[in-house]
């Protein structure tokens, strides 16, 4: 089999900050609520004429730089996202076509807020096999365009922005040293959308009672995500054949600093080894990833030969990771 990497990473937030201050004046709650609750400080909302493609092709063209990848040069674009820009069809091929990426298939990988590392982990094994060269992975989310902003439970907590890696084939060693993809999908309704697909079709009724919104039960998603975010990171350590003393950065989901600390406590991780930038993007989903890592390399938070496990957990529910020697 054949070893698969990150060639390069890119990003793009959109430039509009909405801080706490600013929702305070939305819905009831305080900015002081929001930080001590959540660690958000500010989040990203994207242009009303830029949707969730839009800034996937804007991170893609980053990441392609980065690799010195020419778009044509690209086998498969997955789109991993889960506010599309249309049930139909792929976001990943209105990518494509922005990109003029003319050589590639594409998809759209819908996994809640594991959908990054679901993505990186389809597109290695299309580069283990030999069948692909390059691969763009993109993580995007217009998620203030989905969200009701007369909910606090949900408004506070979400923001907006992309991230792009270019997987291909690396030395071995390298890269990728392991994944793992699990799902509870009997806690569905903790986090979803009940109506525009085909079980709640879209009508006025439906609009009427904002079920097109995202709807979520913030407690059990808590629960789940302080349990599976440590799972899934022990056991990601042993696939990858490390000792936790091993692990340069751990790359979390940015979803809430409370559930980043619980779970680096109990690794016995120092927050020094634990990548956070949600206090100014918020939760971006699929993008929250990918918008870390970009941050952690240009930053030179990580250098070459580093060990860094990325894990998650989202709608689904989802949850995931992989560890990989940068
Ligand atoms: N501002 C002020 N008060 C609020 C707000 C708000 N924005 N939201 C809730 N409250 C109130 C509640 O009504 C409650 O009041 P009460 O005690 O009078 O009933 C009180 O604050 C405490 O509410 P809790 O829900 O217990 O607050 P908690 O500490 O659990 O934090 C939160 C809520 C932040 C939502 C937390 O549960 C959480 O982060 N859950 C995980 C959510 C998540 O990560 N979702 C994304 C998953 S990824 C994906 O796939 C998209």
């Amino acid at each position: 089999l054949i070893q698969a990497g990150i060639l390069g990473v890119g990003s793009y937030v959109p430039e509009r900050i909405l801080t706490n201050k600013e929702i305070e004046k939305m819905v009831d709650t305080s900015d002081e609520w929001i930080r001590t609750r959540t660690g958000i400080r500010e989040r990203r909302i994207a242009d009303p004429a830029l949707s969730t493609a839009d800034l996937a092709a804007r991170a893609s063209r980053n990441a392609l730089e980065d690799a010195g990848v020419k778009p044509e040069e690209l086998d498969l674009i997955i789109l991993t996202t889960c506010s599309k820009d249309m049930i139909i069809p792929a976001g990943a091929c209105l990518v494509q076509m922005e990109l003029g990426a003319s050589n590639a298939g594409a998809f759209d990988l819908e996994a809640g807020c594991s959908g990054f590392v679901y993505g990186l982990t389809v597109a290695s094994q299309f580069i283990a096999t030999g069948a692909m060269k390059r691969i763009l992975v993109i993580g995007s989310e217009a998620l203030s365009k989905i969200i009701n902003w007369e909910d606090r439970n949900t408004c506070v907590l979400f923001g907006d922005g992309a991230g792009a890696v270019v997987v291909g084939p690396v030395a071995p060693g390298e890269g990728i040293l392991a994944s793992k993809l699990s799902a509870e999908g009997s806690g569905w309704e903790h986090l979803y959308i009940p109506a525009g697909g085909s079980k709640i079709p879209a009508d006025p009724v439906t609009v009427e009672q904002k079920l097109h919104y995202v709807h979520m039960n913030g407690k059990e998603v808590f629960r789940y995500a302080t349990r599976v975010m440590e799972e899934e990171s022990i056991n990601l350590i042993k696939a990858a054949n490390l000792e936790l003393s091993d692990i340069d950065l751990l790359i979390p989901h940015q979803a809430n600093i409370r559930i980043i600390e619980h779970a680096a406590k109990k690794l016995k991780l120092p927050m020094e080894k634990v990548m956070v930038n949600l206090d100014r993007y918020g939760n971006t989903s699929s993008a929250s990833i990918p918008l870390a890592l970009d941050e952690a390399v240009k930053s030179g938070r990580v250098k070459a030969g580093d060990n860094i496990v990325m894990v998650a957990f989202g709608a689904g529910l989802t949850s995931g990771g992989v560890v990989l020697k940068w």
